[in-house]
């Protein structure tokens, strides 16, 4: 069956959380455990078979850092990758609307859409085999995870049939409390869904020529996929929810970067332990899965050390010593650095911020960063705490 994937980047305005990291490079190039944060969703895509073609749409001015990627990326997971670019902001529904003969080019039967921001073990076959199972072939399914009651009211959370899986009632970030199970922002269509979105188009086109506007079209075409179109889907046994018990964590602010990094080097050890540091004899003592960035170069006393439960992540651009993200590690209970930088200055160490990490990781409470610390060069957290709202709080 011919798929395809788009990946939803967003654009300049959004990701102000993610400052001031964003402010070197876009938020979708951010690293994450060594590679761009989206090179993780084209890795996962790539190996869908019959996956024909990798849509990245936002609307980021094109540049060449985005360029550059694409090519590259291209050449290393053999796929076609392009990128769509909205004429303005159109929301997570807008944008594949408008670019729907694009999506659909080629034959395509069906098409995931991934939230850029999320990191994931991406469960994209387990998607595929959900589907055939519920529902009929236009039934579409999002991927869910469990969050507790509190983290749930930050995200779209759904009630399903127990049984059926179906979607009874979609509500996005609700005010009380609703179900536990939340959306991951990773969804699998059929092309069916733009008949659906087309009807929120003509609605709003319909309520914008009341008003008088010159660019009523234009807004007309700002659509969210959330609150416009799963809202309206649920009960009428088209929307599906696969839970998935693999890791999850949204991605919004530097402190989730370092816990999202985290889980991933977790992965690496099964997916690539090419990526993953090891000891050498007289070479800095590697404890746990740390990844080292190709240009760092690492002090032959430095230690990553962990505690069994939480791995450790070493990363680190450390050309030139002020860029970010520098090191990011743990230890016990706050007991001093897991490790050690090879500068004098010492580093300071740093609680991870619970509000900004949102994990979900479906494999029981030792998995929460509670105990996790991040050591970050001096500059980094003269940044960090210069725009303490972003960092530290979700709006
Ligand atoms: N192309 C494009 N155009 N992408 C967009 C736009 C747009 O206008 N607006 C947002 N995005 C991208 C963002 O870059 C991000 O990757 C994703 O769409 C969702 O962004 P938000 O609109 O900020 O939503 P959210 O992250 O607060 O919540 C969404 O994701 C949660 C899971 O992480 C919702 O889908 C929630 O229901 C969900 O739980």
């Amino acid at each position: 069956m011919p798929l395809k994937a788009v990946i939803l980047i967003g654009g300049p305005q959004k990701g102000t959380r993610f400052r001031p990291l964003s402010f070197e490079v876009p938020k979708p190039l951010f690293p994450v455990a060594g590679v761009p944060m989206v090179q993780h969703h084209i890795e996962a895509c790539a190996k869908v078979p019959g996956l024909k073609e990798i849509l990245l749409m936002g609307f980021y001015q094109p540049n060449e850092a985005l360029s550059r990627f694409l090519v590259s990326a291209q050449q290393e997971f053999k796929i076609p990758i392009r990128y769509l670019q909205e004429y303005a902001a159109l929301g997570t529904g807008g944008g594949i609307y408008h670019f729907r003969d694009q999506i659909l080019a080629g034959g395509a039967e069906a098409f995931f859409v991934l939230n850029a921001d999320v990191c994931s073990e991406f469960p994209l076959q387990e998607m595929l085999e959900f589907r055939q199972q519920h529902g009929d072939v236009h039934s579409f399914v999002i991927l869910g995870t469990t969050a507790n009651r509190t983290q749930a009211l930050n995200y779209g959370c759904i009630v399903a049939n127990a049984d059926t899986q179906e979607v009874q009632h979609y509500v996005e970030k609700p005010s009380t409390f609703v179900s536990e199970i939340i959306n991951c922002g990773i969804y699998l269509f059929t092309p069916a869904i733009f008949q659906h979105i087309g009807e929120v188009f003509q609605r709003n086109q319909q309520e914008l020529a009341l008003e008088e506007s010159s660019n009523g079209w234009q807004r007309a075409e700002v659509i969210r996929l959330e609150q416009d179109v799963f809202t309206a889907l649920a009960g009428r046994g088209k929307l599906y929810v696969y839970k998935t018990d693999g890791f999850w964590s949204q991605i919004k602010s530097a402190g989730s970067a370092i816990y999202a990094s985290r889980l991933y080097l977790n992965q690496y050890s099964k997916s690539h332990p090419e990526r993953l540091a090891q000891n050498k004899p007289g070479g800095p003592v590697i404890r746990g899965n740390v990844y080292i960035h190709p240009t760092a170069s690492i002090d032959s006393t430095a230690v990553g050390g962990s505690s069994p439960l939480h791995s450790p992540l070493l990363h680190s651009r450390i050309t030139p010593v002020s860029s970010i993200p520098l090191w990011a590690g743990t230890a016990q209970s706050g007991a001093g650095p897991g490790l050690k930088e090879h500068r004098a200055t010492p580093t300071p160490m740093i609680p991870m911020p619970r509000s900004t990490a949102r994990p979900f990781s479906g494999m029981g409470a030792s998995h929460h960063p509670s105990q996790s610390w991040a050591a970050v060069s001096p500059s980094l957290l003269r940044l960090l705490f210069s725009t303490p709202s972003s960092f530290l709080t979700r709006s």
